[in-house]
């Protein structure tokens, strides 16, 4: 198959991957790179766009990665979504090891968004420009940012990303907010309606969220509360997009008949509720379709087995599932 394809015929949403590209792997990997164009019509960086990357020193921006990334990405007509201008990982040392008051961190921030958005401009279909920023109960979670500028943080990025696209007329590139646990109903997910009121109460564009959606086995949640969510941030006038989709195991064995017949069906919910959800659920994007590239087993160790192909890129019954879903809708 052609998943992406399969999305755009019949549901005008597309399908894609994150790829660590201008990595080690996958950069050169022909297998894979074959695959990931013909079945990906989105593609999101890795890690190419972070921070530690763009801005290793302060005011000394570095677009390499992020340039290749894209170059990689337009060479196959897929779209890119841009990850990501403020989160609590993968910062670069300037950042983390000094106190900052709020008004020089503030000042910081600010020119990295500028810089970053201004530099990749339209070649972004959107921008995660905060990520991952809430705790379970929907409070901010610790990070520099939080911690040395309060909430303002938060609504500062949105503002300064907005006015950075404005100046080069991008106005068209939209910005999200990207989380996980937030793909089922509850406090987390109800934290981010609010947060998106509360931009829009000061004039601020918030145009989407981003559903990370990284599941376990057996425990995605049911397609009634993925829809559900779904429609929530579609009633509150927010685009969705299913962005980090994989299902892991929490423990070996990953490839039995029954275990990936489960894996299958979780794969299968979560892609349907995007389709049911309708035309404001944008696409789903797996977080990485193979199992040699996944993030998991460097995060956790003993899991694994959470993406569509295996380690040698032969396709699971997933791969076979999430074409179904794509199909039937
Ligand atoms: O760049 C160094 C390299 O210099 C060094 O040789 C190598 C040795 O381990 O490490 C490299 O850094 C790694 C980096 O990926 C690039 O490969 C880090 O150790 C590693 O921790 C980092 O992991 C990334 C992770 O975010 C960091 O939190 C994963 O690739 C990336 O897939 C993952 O993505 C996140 C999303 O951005 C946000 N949502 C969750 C998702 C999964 O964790």
């Amino acid at each position: 198959f052609d998943l992406n394809r399969l999305a755009q015929l019949q549901h005008k949403l597309w399908f894609g991957s994150a790829a660590d590209i201008p990595g080690t792997g996958e950069t050169t990997d022909t297998a894979y790179l074959k695959l990931l164009k013909s079945n990906f019509g989105e593609v999101t960086p890795a890690n190419a766009m972070k921070f530690m990357y763009t801005e290793p020193e302060q005011n000394v921006f570095n677009f390499t990665e992020g340039d290749q990334f894209l170059e990689v990405a337009e060479s196959f007509g897929a779209k890119v979504r841009c990850h990501n201008l403020v989160w609590v990982s993968q910062l670069s040392d300037f950042v983390t090891s000094q106190n900052w008051t709020a008004e020089a961190l503030t000042a910081v921030m600010k020119n990295h968004i500028f810089k970053t958005v201004q530099h990749f401009g339209r070649r972004c279909y959107s921008w995660d420009v905060v990520n991952e920023a809430l705790n379970s109960d929907g409070s901010f979670s610790s990070s520099v940012w939080y911690d040395t500028i309060g909430d303002e943080y938060f609504y500062l990025a949105y503002h300064y990303a907005q006015q950075a696209l404005a100046e080069i007329g991008a106005n068209n590139v939209k910005l999200y907010y990207n989380d996980y646990g937030i793909e089922n109903p509850g406090t987390k997910a109800t934290a981010v309606l609010q947060l998106v009121k509360d931009l829009r109460a000061r004039g601020i564009r918030i145009d989407g969220i981003g559903l990370e959606s990284h599941f376990i086995v057996g425990e995605t949640p049911s397609l009634a509360d993925q829809l559900a969510t779904k429609q929530s941030y579609i009633n509150a006038d927010l685009d969705v997009a299913v962005t980090e989709l994989d299902v892991r195991f929490s423990a070996a064995p990953f490839y039995t008949a029954a275990a990936q017949q489960q894996q299958a069906q979780d794969y299968y919910t979560s892609v349907t509720s995007c389709v049911r959800a309708g035309p404001r659920c944008i696409g789903v994007t797996v977080w990485d379709f193979d199992d040699a590239y996944s993030w998991v087993p460097g995060a956790f160790a003993g899991q694994g087995g959470a993406c569509l192909f295996n380690d040698t890129l032969d396709a699971k019954p997933a791969y076979y599932a999430v074409a179904q879903a794509l199909e039937r809708g």
